[in-house]
């Protein structure tokens, strides 16, 4: 069968393979965990939706291969269908719409409850981006462990799985981190960038309430904007009011979601945060970024004001639940918004190449996603 697979270490790499079609009795991953007798599923692809990590991936920044070989297939936002299972496997059938999680269990602690996402080792194992084939092929085999329900009516949106449970755990972490202060009601939220992760975290906090400002460089009226405002928030672009200048018209946010990829951003979200309020850092950032930042004013401030940081990346099947759950809420109460989000489908495996391009070049492409079958 046909899969996409990239050379890690070495630039542009990626292309076209053929590997070996997956049996129920596989065990993809033997270097890292064993599918227990009976718990697998074979699922066939419907859509791999890409992302940031996969372009750096590509460009040889990140990623590497399985032990023993020299391609990594790539592809971590997965969806697709249920075509068998193992005489163990209870919670799902044939034919049910399914995503899978993207890290498997190392050896810590935090692996071996389930918490795999914050593993408290150095390496981790994630399919489609470090030490684990992905999901970009016609099939795929995994434990039961690892994957979750779409429901029938939200197969639309299935592809948004992975990035939804990302935006689930990085609220989730903030709302348990914030118990800290026993009562809190946050009512304000900066979203950082209106990428995918952006407009998601905004449909996420004002499903929860709040009163939400998504910020990016780029002035509105566009798509992103558009769909900031259809979940009922501001858009703003940074180029006509400053973060700060924003922060002193209409206060400062109790919660920032920060997902620009920037590390400057990173760091000026600090510069206005509110008291006893949260920051969230959801972004990558790749290589070596040097600003200038007062330290000093902001240590007093964050020292005076009680508040916090709290970084988050990956999410277990929880978060995967959530971010669905997230999702179905979201179409209930802003339908048909955010499907607007998936703007570049493109067709058939063979199509790597455009995948890429889009992926690289596209400025505007808000999510590029390939349909693997029907
Ligand atoms: C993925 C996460 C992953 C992270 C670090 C992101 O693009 O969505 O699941 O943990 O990269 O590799
Ligand atoms: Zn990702």
């Amino acid at each position: 069968m046909k899969a996409v697979a990239v050379l890690p270490g070495k630039p542009n790499s990626v292309h076209l393979r053929e590997i070996p079609q997956p049996k129920l009795n596989d065990q993809p991953h033997p270097h890292v965990t064993k599918i227990p007798e009976g718990r697998a599923v074979l699922v066939k692809t419907l859509q791999i939706g890409v992302d940031a990590t996969d372009r750096e991936i590509n460009e040889a920044l990140y990623g590497n291969a399985p032990p023993g070989g020299e391609h990594l297939v790539i592809g971590h936002e997965s969806f697709g269908q249920v075509v068998e299972i193992g005489d163990k496997v209870t919670e799902f059938k044939v034919g049910n719409y399914v995503s899978c999680t993207v890290r498997r269990p190392g050896g810590s602690l935090f692996d071996k409850i389930g918490r795999n996402d914050i593993t408290s080792e150095e390496v981790y194992y994630e399919r489609g981006i470090n030490l684990c084939h992905g999901y970009m092929t016609e099939y795929f085999v995994d434990d039961a462990e690892y994957m979750v329900h779409v429901p029938v009516k939200l197969k639309h949106l299935g592809v948004l799985s992975e990035p939804a449970s990302v935006c689930a755990k990085a609220l989730e972490q903030v709302f348990l981190a914030q118990q800290r202060l026993q009562v809190w009601k946050p009512k304000l939220a900066f979203v950082m960038g209106s990428g995918q992760i952006g407009l998601l975290a905004t449909m996420m906090l004002r499903l929860r309430g709040l009163d939400v400002y998504t910020l990016a460089t780029k002035p509105g009226p566009h798509r992103k904007s558009e769909i900031a405002e259809a979940y009922g928030a501001k858009y703003i672009s940074t180029k006509q009011t400053s973060l700060h200048d924003l922060a002193k018209k209409v206060g400062r946010p109790d919660i920032i979601f920060e997902c620009t990829g920037n590390a400057e951003a990173c760091f000026r979200s600090m510069e206005v945060l509110n008291l006893n309020g949260a920051l969230v850092w959801t972004s990558i950032t790749g290589g070596s970024h040097k600003v200038e930042i007062d330290a000093a004013k902001i240590n007093l401030e964050w020292v005076l004001g009680n508040k916090l940081l709290v970084s988050s990346v990956n999410g277990n099947r929880s978060h995967f639940e959530q971010g669905i759950q997230a999702l179905s809420h979201g179409e209930l109460t802003y339908p048909g918004v955010t499907e607007r989000i998936l703007t570049n489908p493109v067709d058939g495996l063979d199509n790597y190449k455009e995948m890429m391009r889009l992926l690289v070049e596209d400025k505007d492409a808000l999510k590029v996603f390939v349909n693997v079958s029907q």
